[in-house]
């Protein structure tokens, strides 16, 4: 299948999924990698990686009309499935209808908590034992789509925000390729994605 996976900023996430297309049985290929800021410093690790990029940002324009042009250039790359990773722009109803089912997102937080921003500050306040990351379908409300799987982590007693981070992304890494791996595998199972969900005990 062909992959194309829109940014905001590092890409780290997108850098795990290119990496992880390396391997011969992976069932995806990345395409295009997409921005909404032409100076997402992942856009040049995927430039040198030899994947085509595509930017434009969104200031001046309304969130239809940029969405537009994201989708066109999708469209062109003839993208099957599209992952978001640290895309930071919330997305028009038209643009997420036009990819349902293959639009995923990965979020850094055990899905239904803490949708939103700073997820990793907030488990630490509500004194909890573990954060963690979730893979999920994108659908028009934010962070609220089928879980497709997630990965608890484990939070220490003097971790901050930065640590809990930096332990959070080893894991997102691993959850997102193998997850979208799966996903894209998956082939015409209709069962699949009811049975991912019905597994992860929300
Ligand atoms: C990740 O924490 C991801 O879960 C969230 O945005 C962050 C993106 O980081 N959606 P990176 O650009 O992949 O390093």
């Amino acid at each position: 299948a062909r992959l194309a996976i829109m940014i905001s900023g590092v890409g780290t996430n997108m850098a795990a999924l290119l990496y992880a297309s390396r391997d011969p049985d992976c069932p995806y290929e990345v395409v295009l990698v997409a921005s909404n800021n032409p100076d997402a410093q992942g856009l040049k690790l995927a430039e040198a990686e030899g994947v085509a990029t595509f930017s434009h940002a969104h200031k001046g324009l309304s969130r239809e009309e940029h969405d537009t042009t994201m989708h066109a250039a999708l469209t062109e790359a003839k993208a099957d499935y599209v992952a978001l990773a640290g895309y930071m722009r919330i997305l028009s109803d038209e643009f997420v209808s036009k990819w349902a089912e293959r639009m995923v997102n990965i979020h850094p937080s055990l899905l239904p908590k803490y949708k939103g921003l700073d997820t990793h500050q907030r488990a630490i306040d509500a004194g909890d034992s573990h954060g963690g990351c979730s893979v999920h379908l994108v659908t028009p409300e934010l962070d609220d789509g089928p879980v497709l799987d997630q990965t608890p982590v484990a939070i220490l007693p003097d971790d901050d925000v930065h640590s809990l981070t930096e332990r959070v992304k080893i894991a997102e890494y691993q959850l997102y390729a193998r997850t979208l791996s799966d996903y894209i595998a998956r082939e015409n199972d209709p069962d699949w994605i009811q049975q991912k969900v019905d597994g992860i005990a929300l």
